[in-house]
């Protein structure tokens, strides 16, 4: 299985991997849905991860992407991080790095121009329309922090259900599903969309798909090949030069 997918990689054209939450699993980043544990167990990410829970529960959403913020910055990117920006930097513009996390490590690995579909939770943003009074320098810190004039809060800059993602990035994501010849997807449970659905899109364009996750996913119909594998002990396999 290795060596045939090693020469799947090696005879690409055009590679485009797509990752998920599971991507980071091995670097101790909790998967989307298995972070829900402990204080958050009793709570499901689509009834937390939505401007009306934020609107309605503005101090305990926060709290929630407070702690993930906190507990992504203590880690680093693992193995299979590192073998996808080191082969970018072998083969400038060869693989198309497109990602569903939130949590920045592909970039601290060094890949170049990740295409960053759910946005970046360590960033925030105005949710409503700023007005004048909403200055950066003045932001009120709490939970969450607030323009002290009219009140507008901060929320993080990731896109909740039901949220459009980044019109740029999705075009270009999309564009380069159409044209790759081979997409790696990985660790993802393929069940949010549009991001899941690039999968087929490359297939349709007659890329092979190849799914490493180490569970069953959505997708596993749409691939040609799935490896039950862990993100940090494929990727070094199947990225790394021969010999
Ligand atoms: P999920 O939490 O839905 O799925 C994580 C996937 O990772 C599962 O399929 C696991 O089997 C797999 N997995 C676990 N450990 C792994 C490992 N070590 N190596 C490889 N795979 C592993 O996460 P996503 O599919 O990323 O969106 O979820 C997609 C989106 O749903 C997230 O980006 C988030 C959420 O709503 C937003 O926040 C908008």
């Amino acid at each position: 299985m290795v060596e045939a997918l090693r020469e799947t990689v090696r005879s690409a054209r055009a590679i485009v991997l797509l990752s998920g939450a599971g991507m980071s699993a091995e670097s101790g980043v909790p998967t989307f849905r298995d972070a829900l544990t402990g204080l958050w167990a009793q709570f499901d990410p689509q009834q937390l991860a939505t401007e009306a829970a934020y609107r309605r529960s503005p101090a305990l959403v926060w709290d929630w992407y407070a702690e993930r913020r906190e507990a992504i910055a203590r880690v680093l990117p693992n193995a299979g991080h590192r073998a996808i920006a080191a082969y970018q930097q072998r083969h400038p513009g060869r693989l198309t790095l497109i990602t569903q996390n939130v949590d920045g490590l592909h970039q601290r690995a060094g890949s170049p121009g990740v295409l960053a579909l759910h946005g970046n939770i360590a960033e925030d943003r105005w949710l409503d329309a700023p007005r004048a009074c909403c200055q950066k320098e003045a932001i009120e810190p709490g939970r969450p922090p607030r323009c002290p004039v009219c009140g507008n809060l901060r929320r993080p800059a990731v896109v909740w259900f039901g949220e459009m993602l980044p019109q740029a990035e999705l075009v270009a994501a999309q564009a380069a599903a159409e044209a790759c010849d081979l997409m790696l997807v990985v660790g993802t449970s393929g069940e949010v969309y549009p991001a899941a659905g690039l999968a087929g899109v490359a297939r349709h364009a007659g890329a092979r798909v190849v799914i490493v996750n180490p569970h069953e996913t959505a997708l596993d119909d749409v691939a040609h090949v799935t490896w039950r594998q862990t993100a940090a002990q494929a990727l070094p396999a199947l990225l790394a030069e021969p010999g």
